[in-house]
């Protein structure tokens, strides 16, 4: 199997110690912190944070004139290198708040960062001005300096201003949970229609965002360059902002259309699959499930492998064959994550379209994580808006089997009742798996009972792909055979056949 791994300097192995490790630190940290922190800094104003942010403030000039480089890539890349992480925990327990950091660190380590550090902060809702608390805020930017990490990264979306807010407490650029991901797709795109995607949806996250890049340029530019921040500081920055929102918006007009040109051509490809009534599998489930690996299992299709996050985004489809003959098609998709930034949910349409369309979903579920119940649902959530996707029979497989524990699988089995326990790694309940999911393939409904002249040897060939054969002789008049098809293969069968007439001998009684 073709396995590869990205970080170029360190193995899987260690860049899972690693994000352990400082996992670890930062649960064991918080759980000092937390009870010295709780209930002090919900009593701070915004206006008092701004303040004493602005007073935290120390900026050096390289600095400085580094984040307006930022400013100007900062939709097209997430420049991270060394990161410190950042979380809040409301009303998590702590093993979600644990699993939610893991993901953090593992959604940074794929971006291509390394994880230095971090802080959870215990408060029921992030502070209006700054995210953290005003005392976690100056613990954090103590962290930043320490650890000499240039960026921040925090587990959720902010408010452009809350972004501003903290980026001048901790003196590093900080970076949202949805720039994180949009970056990490920007990343994997590979399609000419994937990437007009990403970028449309890294636009969308930018455009609101403007202003905050802007005045912070204009506080820069006049502290640089006028010599203070004088009244005349401040137009360059505005009329700036107005340009690039102007490009923005012409760029975001014209990759619209041009995701408007591709689509018909995809719907044409999925309609010829649809048309040649070859049953679809769609693949879902949450990223690093092993979508990848159980696709390359049941078709040796040799699909990139990685033990990264969203390894796979655009989808790939192959042709498999079921222990009957007939054909169907495998579908790997998109993975999933918990709040999908909605920019993404609508981007990724094309994929998503795919869930929509198919016969049966096989959900992918990472049988050996902490919690994997609620990726379940975080993958529902999703199927359940898209499109006719609800009613589409789903097929659970209990992946990773050889890593999680048979308590573990056991427990699942009971929650989901109908799952297949298996490892695509190792191949070990890959059979029963490919057994369950054929079952499922919708079955052709038209019986037939036709001799067909030994001429149309592809006929025979394609009533064995795509029907259920259940009798095949050879007799004088040519190829006597009983099977089940779809409609369209029978009126053909019908046209072609010298007799009995299809229909005559249905068998089965279907
Ligand atoms: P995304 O592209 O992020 O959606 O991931 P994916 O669901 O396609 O996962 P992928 O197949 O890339 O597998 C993720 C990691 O899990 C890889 O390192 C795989 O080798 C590993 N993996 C997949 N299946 C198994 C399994 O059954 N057992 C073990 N031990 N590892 C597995």
């Amino acid at each position: 199997m073709d396995t590869t791994h990205t970080g170029a300097d360190s193995s899987t192995e260690e860049r899972d110690q690693r994000v352990n490790d400082v996992v670890a630190r930062i649960l064991a940290r918080s759980g000092t912190a937390l009870a010295s922190t709780t209930g002090q800094d919900t009593s701070q104003d915004a206006g008092a944070l701004e303040r004493e942010a602005r007073a935290g403030t120390r900026r050096v000039d390289t600095g400085a004139s580094d984040r307006e480089d930022i400013s100007e890539v900062e939709y097209r890349q997430v420049r991270l290198e060394k990161v410190v992480l950042v979380g809040l925990r409301t009303t998590q327990s702590e093993e979600e708040a644990e699993n939610s950091l893991r993901e953090l660190a593992a959604l940074a380590e794929t971006a291509g960062s390394r994880v230095l550090d971090g802080i959870i902060q215990r408060r029921m809702k992030p502070d209006p001005a700054t995210y953290l608390g005003s005392g976690k805020a100056r613990e954090l930017a103590e962290i930043v300096r320490s650890v000499e990490a240039d960026t921040v990264i925090v587990d959720e979306e902010l408010a452009p201003s809350q972004r501003r807010g903290l980026e001048d407490v901790v003196d590093a650029k900080v970076v949202d949970r949805t720039a994180l991901i949009l970056d990490i797709f920007a990343q994997h795109a590979k399609s000419r229609e994937g990437k007009a995607q990403v970028e449309l949806a890294q636009l969308e996250y930018l455009l609101p965002r403007l202003r905050g890049w802007g005045e912070s340029m204009s506080r820069q530019a006049g502290g640089r360059v006028a010599g203070g921040a004088g009244i005349g500081s401040r137009g360059p920055g505005e009329t700036k902002i107005e340009l690039d929102r102007r490009r923005i918006r012409t760029r975001m007009a014209k990759l619209r259309a041009d995701i408007a040109r591709m689509e018909p051509a995809r719907r044409t490809q999925r309609n010829s699959r649809r048309r040649g009534a070859v049953p679809s599998v769609v693949i879902a489930g949450y990223t690093n499930a092993g979508k990848s690996t159980l696709l390359n299992r049941l078709t040796d299709a040799g699909v990139l492998v990685q033990d990264a996050l969203f390894a796979t985004l655009d989808p790939t489809v192959r042709r498999a064959r079921a222990a009957d003959g007939r054909e169907y098609t495998l579908t790997d998709t998109v993975g999933f994550v918990r709040n999908l930034p909605t920019q993404l949910v609508e981007a990724f349409r094309s994929t998503l379209e795919e869930v929509g369309q198919a016969d049966v979903i096989v959900h992918v579920v990472d049988a050996a994580h902490p919690d994997p119940v609620s990726q379940v649902q975080a993958v529902r959530s999703v199927i359940d808006t898209i499109d006719g996707a609800s009613d589409i029979p789903e097929l659970i497989a209990l992946n990773k089997a050889d890593l999680a524990s048979p308590e573990q699988i056991a427990l699942l089995r009971t929650v989901f009742p109908n799952a297949v326990p298996l490892s695509a790694h190792t191949g070990w309940g890959v059979d029963a798996l490919r057994g369950a999911l054929e079952d499922m393939l919708p079955r052709p409904r038209v019986a037939i009972d036709a001799v067909l002249p030994y001429s149309a040897g592809s006929l025979v060939h394609r009533i064995h792909e795509e029907g259920d054969v259940e009798r095949e002789e050879y007799v004088e008049a040519g190829t006597r055979i009983v099977a089940h098809v779809d409609e369209a293969l029978a009126a053909v069968i019908e046209r072609e056949a010298v007799g009995p007439a299809v229909g005559e001998a249905a068998v089965n009684g279907a």
